[in-house]
């Protein structure tokens, strides 16, 4: 069975939403907070150590009946079902997406081609698990007999940023290995990283799942030339392990099938943190804590799969997501960790959200006349108050925000967490208020001055509040995103899980590094041309 193939617009629902969206476009939250003293509690989901309030968004009740009824009319629910069976529903690529099989307990029966894929997934969780205690307790050692110091994930995309973002933001529960993550092409990068290490203590991750990807492929065969200035082919055994699919090419570059990690096509790139892809998150906060991570993101799943639709945080947070985005045509939306450990995570979603939902052909391959993915962006708070909020609170966009917040700080410095999360509060609930000109002038503002001063107020944000910044809640919070990407690609009845447009601007690329060395190159619009020429006069 194959995803369901609605175009959205055509549902009733579609068609409801269109004429409510009239009516309340110009309500202001204030007034239904006003008129509603219970609206806080009627759209706040409580679910395990999470805390979702998303009553300061422009909607109603009737709108989220609606926005209700376009989940059962584009049938989400056989949608959910088809994904987590297994079935194929990556159709352009013809693979099934089972990321969530990979945080499933072992005595779970998931199958992908008739074939039941937990033991294969545990036993290479047991290898990820062994291999980290003997790296991490010092029995692994390098070609001179030390304890390793240092790791280098040799990664791009999927492979790179969704391990870097778990790192840095578990760094809390980090061990004594320090990290390291080399991803650009740009020879700087990886230039930068070898400055600071010492081949004899050092293990090189190369993550790849297709093992062809350039800017990897670059960046290890670097790190191989110069880790064998040191040392001889013998020692790579002992220094460098690979996680891919494409073991042939794993091998040829001279990697021990021992030091193998394997990884399945049913995980696409921006959802594999989950599988070997997440080794260095393993090797950096130790494999217990690399498997909480995976059981927090599989109590999301077992939420999403489970939850009533109305109760549902994935569900509610993509409905809302798309009445913005389709309706109020709200181009952006930011993601706002008030916690600086959650530094890279709007990085690490623009991948997740923007790869998979940034799509403009329906399931049946014809053109869109409705808007798809979302432009995601965002800061820790309180840093970004400081930056970009002045926009999001008197800018002439409407841009929808999400408040990450964590009722306890990790280093329990009561005085910091109190003025961050006072912060965290104030701006949802600055926000949703604004400020009128009656209360401007009544602070005492000068008359020519008072224009300036007022704030519409009528912005948009979720507040997820989550106890305790740990592994599990991590896993929780990603998986959270990952459904929520899922959700909206039903929706807009789009593929989610195929990556075309990366290709292009790839193939250009290998064509011009050509152009590099052949004196006359004249197959290119006169612009690029220019540009070409230009840089081949200076090497
Ligand atoms: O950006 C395109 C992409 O294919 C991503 O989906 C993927 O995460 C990344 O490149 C890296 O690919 P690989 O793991 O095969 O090197």
């Amino acid at each position: 069975m194959s995803l369901p193939n609605i175009n959205p617009t055509t549902t009733n629902s579609w068609k409801k939403l269109q004429e409510h969206f009239k009516e309340v476009k110009e309500v202001h939250m204030k007034d239904l907070f006003a008129q509603d003293l219970d609206r806080a509690n009627k759209f706040t989901i409580k679910w395990d150590d999470f805390y979702v309030d998303f009553s300061k968004n422009r909607i109603t009740e009737e709108t989220l009946k609606f926005l209700l009824g376009l989940a059962d009319e584009v049938k989400l629910k056989e949608a959910i079902k088809s994904q987590f069976s297994g079935e194929v529903i990556n159709e352009t690529e013809g693979r099934a997406v089972m990321h969530t099989a990979l945080r499933a307990p072992k005595s779970s029966e998931i199958t992908v081609d008739g074939v039941n894929v937990m033991p294969e997934i545990h036993q290479v969780k047991e290898k990820i698990e062994s291999f980290t205690n003997e790296v991490v307790n010092g029995h692994r050692k390098g070609y001179t007999g030390e304890t390793f110091t240092d790791i280098v994930n040799i990664g791009i995309g999927g492979s790179d940023l969704g391990p870097a973002m778990v790192v840095d933001s578990l760094q809390y529960y980090k061990n004594h290995l320090t990290t390291h993550f080399v991803s650009n092409v740009d020879g700087d990068h990886v230039n930068e990283v070898i400055k600071k290490l010492n081949p004899e203590t050092t293990l090189f991750v190369i993550v790849s799942k297709t093992f062809t990807t350039q800017e990897t492929l670059s960046n290890a065969n670097t790190i191989k030339s110069w880790f064998l200035k040191s040392a001889d082919e013998n020692d790579i055994a002992k220094h460098f392990v690979a996680v891919s699919t494409n073991i042939k090419n794993v091998k040829a570059f001279g990697i021990d099938e021992n030091n193998i990690f394997p990884m399945w096509d049913w995980v696409g790139g921006r959802f594999s943190l989950w599988s070997a892809v997440g080794l260095t998150i393993s090797l950096a906060v130790g494999y217990n804590n690399f498997d909480n991570l995976l059981q927090g993101a599989h109590k999301m799943d077992e939420h999403f799969k489970n939850e009533d639709f109305k109760t549902n945080i994935p569900v509610v947070l993509a409905l809302i997501s798309v009445w913005y985005n389709n309706f109020f045509k709200a181009e952006t939306e930011a993601i706002i960790p008030y916690s600086q450990y959650l530094n890279q995570f709007a990085t690490y979603l623009q991948q997740g959200i923007m790869e998979s939902n940034g799509k403009s052909v329906d399931r049946n391959g014809n053109p869109i006349d409705y808007q798809t993915g979302t432009i995601i962006w965002g800061e820790p708070g309180t840093n970004s108050q400081h930056a970009f909020f002045q926009l999001i609170h008197q800018g002439t966009k409407l841009i929808p925000a999400d408040f990450i917040g964590f009722t306890k700080s990790l280093h329990a410095n009561q005085d910091h967490q109190d003025k961050l999360i006072s912060n965290f509060l104030a701006q949802t609930e600055a926000l949703l208020n604004g400020k009128t000109e009656s209360e401007v002038i009544a602070e005492g503002t000068q008359k020519e001055i008072v224009p300036f001063k007022v704030f519409e107020g009528n912005k948009p944000t979720n507040t997820i509040f989550i106890n305790k910044l740990s592994p599990e809640s991590l896993g929780k919070l990603i998986a959270m995103y990952e459904h929520k990407i899922f959700v909206q690609g039903v929706i807009w009845n789009i593929f989610s899980y195929d990556q075309f447009g990366v290709e292009l601007g790839k193939q250009l690329a290998s064509k011009i590094l050509q152009e590099f060395n052949n004196t006359a190159v004249n197959t290119h619009d006169s612009s690029t041309h220019n540009l070409l020429n230009y840089y081949k006069d200076f090497s």
